[in-house]
C-alpha cells in the first residue's frame, strides 16, 4: 500500500466539557474518496479544521505525506498542498467566478517579499484560475458574477477555488448540500475525475451520493470512530446501521441556514 497522503492519528478536541473529536484516526491515500459520515453533531467539521489547521488540537497529530504538521498553520498546510471547502459558502458574491478563483489562486502563489514578480505571480493566478475553472465545468461562466450563479453552481465554484490553489488532497465539507438531483449528479461526476489526481476526504450526509462515489469510509458517532472500512463492509455492519445507516434522511433535521 502506498503511504498515506493525509493521516489524522488520534485526533482530539475539546470545547469545554464537550469532547467534539474523540481520538479519531484516519489515513487517506492518493487516487482516493475517503467518505466521512456521522449524524448531525457527529463531529465531521471539527474533525476537517483541525486536519486544515483551523483548529488547534487537544490532542493526537496530523500528518502530511508522512510529515507532522501538527503545529503548522492553515495556510502553512495550504502552501504544502492542503486544500478545503466549508460546509458554507465561502465566496465573494460581488465578483466574478473567475475573479474568485484568480484571488483563491493568488492567496497560495503570494509571496509579498518578492514584489517585483507580482506581474508574473498575476499571470500565473490567471492561468491556474481558468484551469481550475475548466476542471469544475464552470469555464463559461467565468465572467459571471458570482451571486448570479444557481446554487450548485456556487459549491462548484468553491471546488474551483480550491482546485485553483492546486492541492494534492481536498477536504470537501458537504458539497453536495442543499443540491437538486441534476447538481448532485454533476458534482460527483467532477469529484469522480478529481479523485484520478488527488485524495479527496468527503464529509456527506447523502448515503447514496457517498456510496456511489467512496471508496472508503469513517463513520463518526458522538466524536468517536464507529467503524471504518470499504463500503460493502460500512453497508453491512450491524452498529453501523443501528447508530446511522437505518434512521432514513439525515438532512432531515439539518437547520435550513446549513443547506445554503
Ligand atoms: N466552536 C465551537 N464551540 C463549541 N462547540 C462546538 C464548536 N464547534 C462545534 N462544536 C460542537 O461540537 C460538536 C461537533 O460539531 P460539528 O460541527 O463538528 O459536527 P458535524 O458532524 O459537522 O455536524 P453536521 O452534520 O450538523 O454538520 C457539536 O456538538 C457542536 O455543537
Ligand atoms: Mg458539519
Amino acid at each position: 500500500m502506498t503511504m498515506p497522503l493525509l493521516e489524522a492519528k488520534n485526533l482530539t478536541r475539546k470545547f469545554g466539557a464537550l469532547i467534539a473529536v474523540n481520538n479519531v484516526s484516519l489515513q487517506l491515500r492518493q487516487r482516493e474518496i475517503h467518505a466521512v459520515i456521522g449524524t448531525n453533531g457527529a463531529g465531521k467539521s471539527t474533525l476537517t479544521y483541525l486536519l486544515s489547521g483551523e483548529l488547534p488540537l487537544s490532542g493526537g497529530q496530523v500528518q502530511l505525506r508522512g510529515k507532522d504538521v501538527s503545529n503548522w498553520s492553515q495556510p502553512a498546510r495550504s502552501q504544502a498542498g492542503l486544500g478545503r471547502s466549508y460546509q458554507r459558502n465561502n465566496i465573494f458574491l460581488p465578483l466574478s467566478v473567475r475573479e474568485n478563483c484568480r484571488l483563491a489562486a493568488q492567496a497560495k502563489v503570494q509571496k509579498p517579499w518578492q514584489f517585483w514578480s507580482a506581474a508574473q505571480q498575476c499571470r500565473r493566478s490567471l492561468e491556474a484560475a481558468n484551469y481550475a475553472l475548466e476542471q469544475a465545468g464552470l469555464g463559461k461562466h467565468a465572467a459571471t458574477t458570482a451571486a448570479n450563479l444557481s446554487h450548485g453552481q456556487k459549491r462548484q465554484l468553491e471546488v474551483a477555488m480550491c482546485l485553483a490553489q492546486q492541492p494534492d488532497v481536498l477536504l470537501l465539507d458537504e458539497p453536495l448540500a442543499g443540491m437538486g438531483a441534476e447538481e448532485s449528479d454533476r458534482m460527483l461526476g467532477l469529484l469522480h475525475q478529481l479523485k484520478k489526481n488527488l485524495a479527496i476526504l468527503l464529509i456527506e450526509h447523502d448515503m447514496d451520493a457517498v456510496f456511489a462515489v467512496a471508496d472508503r469510509l469513517t463513520v463518526m458517532v458522538n466524536g468517536s470512530v464507529l467503524a471504518s472500512g470499504l463500503p460493502d463492509a460500512i453497508r453491512n455492519n450491524a452498529a453501523v446501521q443501528t447508530a446511522y445507516l437505518g434512521e432514513g434522511d439525515h438532512t432531515a433535521d439539518k437547520p435550513t441556514d446549513l443547506l445554503i
